[in-house]
């Protein structure tokens, strides 16, 4: 097992296969979208699964597949496919836009993907269209039913942003009415490209619960998995559950269990860090698993106690988070 510097045991590692997406989530990208990395700077799959492998030797035994939108990547389905083959492996979970993987649900479904989070923030189309800045409500919504008939345990991811989904909130609860999904909300992080954001006027986690008690009171407390990310409810009748996370309050690090591998191979032990060390760069001066090993443990040594630590550190001029989500993986 391995525990970091704060105690806290790590055995989630997100992995972000690209930083390409076919969306222009304004909380996520500008319009004309980001520099994407030249092929040879992201990891290729033969690094990734070494590193995966390392990793799952050490304790890591759940892996949250990411982009970008994974999808976009030549091969996805062959890589995941060799994943699933590594012992000691038990969970491999998947983070997409819904756009590419309608079709391919089933494949998932068989191969054994253990879940899916699917990001959708609105369910009126033109909405979709203002917020992605993409037409393509309709395909994702395919993909949401792909996922309920093939029984694939599903997580709707939502964020929260004032005044452009906030009407939306109620309609996407009531999600979790009718389906057996998980809803949740997410307070709106800076990670847009820009670093611009609207402190005043976001959304935090109470500001959301108080939201949706105005229309269902009854709302019930559950109790949350260990290292949960969302704080989790139950709305009396409903077939689903609603989550909110406290993403940019950072109410949730004193369990963080998870670390991150950015796609052109950086190690990061907290989203709001800017990257401990470049794994790729290790792998290819010929760095062997002994190696990598060290720099690993070394890196859970030093980690920051909470995202408000992790980002005070994050660079010698202290700027504040402002790259895209897509270069991460959320
Ligand atoms: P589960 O395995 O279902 O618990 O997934 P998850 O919540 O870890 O993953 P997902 O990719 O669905 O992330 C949902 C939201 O939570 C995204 O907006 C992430 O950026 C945010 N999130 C995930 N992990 C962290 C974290 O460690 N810190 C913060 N601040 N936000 C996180
Ligand atoms: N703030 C909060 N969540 C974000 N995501 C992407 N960008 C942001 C942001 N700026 C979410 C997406 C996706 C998850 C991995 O991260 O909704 O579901
Ligand atoms: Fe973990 Fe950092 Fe997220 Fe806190 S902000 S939960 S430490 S990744």
């Amino acid at each position: 097992m391995l525990y970091d510097n704060h105690g806290r045991p790590i055995n989630y590692l997100r992995l972000a296969v690209t930083d390409r997406c076919n969306l222009r989530c304004f909380y996520c990208m500008p319009e004309e979208g980001i520099d994407y990395l030249p092929r040879k700077e992201l990891l290729t799959y033969e690094e990734m699964e070494r590193v995966v492998k390392l990793m799952v030797g050490l304790g890591i035994n759940k892996v949250r597949i990411t982009g970008g939108e994974p999808f976009l990547r030549k091969g996805m389905m062959e890589f995941l496919e060799r994943l699933l083959q590594i012992e000691g492996l038990d969970i491999l979970n998947i983070t997409t836009n819904g756009t590419l993987t309608g079709r391919l649900v089933p494949k998932l479904k068989a191969m054994g993907i253990t879940s899916v989070n699917l990001s959708l923030d609105t369910l009126d189309p033109q909405r979709f269209f203002e917020i992605t800045r993409r037409d393509s409500f309709d395909t994702v919504m395919q993909t949401f039913h792909e996922l309920l008939e093939n029984d694939m345990p599903t997580k709707i991811n939502c964020v929260v942003m004032n005044g452009r989904n906030t009407d939306d909130l109620i309609p996407m609860v009531e999600l979790a009415k009718d389906y057996p999904v998980d809803v949740r909300f997410i307070e709106e992080m800076p990670f847009n490209g820009s670093g611009a954001s609207d402190k005043n006027h976001a959304w935090a986690y109470l500001q959301i619960l108080e939201h949706i008690k105005l229309k269902y009171p009854n709302i019930v407390k559950l109790e949350d998995a260990p290292s949960s990310t969302s704080f989790n409810y139950q709305i009396p009748g409903f077939k689903g559950s609603v989550g909110i996370i406290a993403a940019y309050s950072r109410l949730f690090c004193g369990t963080c269990n998870r670390i991150r591998l950015t796609p052109q191979g950086m190690l990061k032990t907290c989203l709001y860090d800017d990257g401990v060390f470049n794994l790729k760069n290790l792998i290819r001066e010929g760095g062997d698993d002994e190696h990598l090993k060290t720099a690993l443990l070394e890196a859970l040594r030093n980690r920051a106690k909470d995202g408000f630590e992790a980002e005070e550190k994050r660079n010698q001029f202290g700027l504040p988070v402002s790259e895209s989500m897509a270069t991460i993986g959320g």
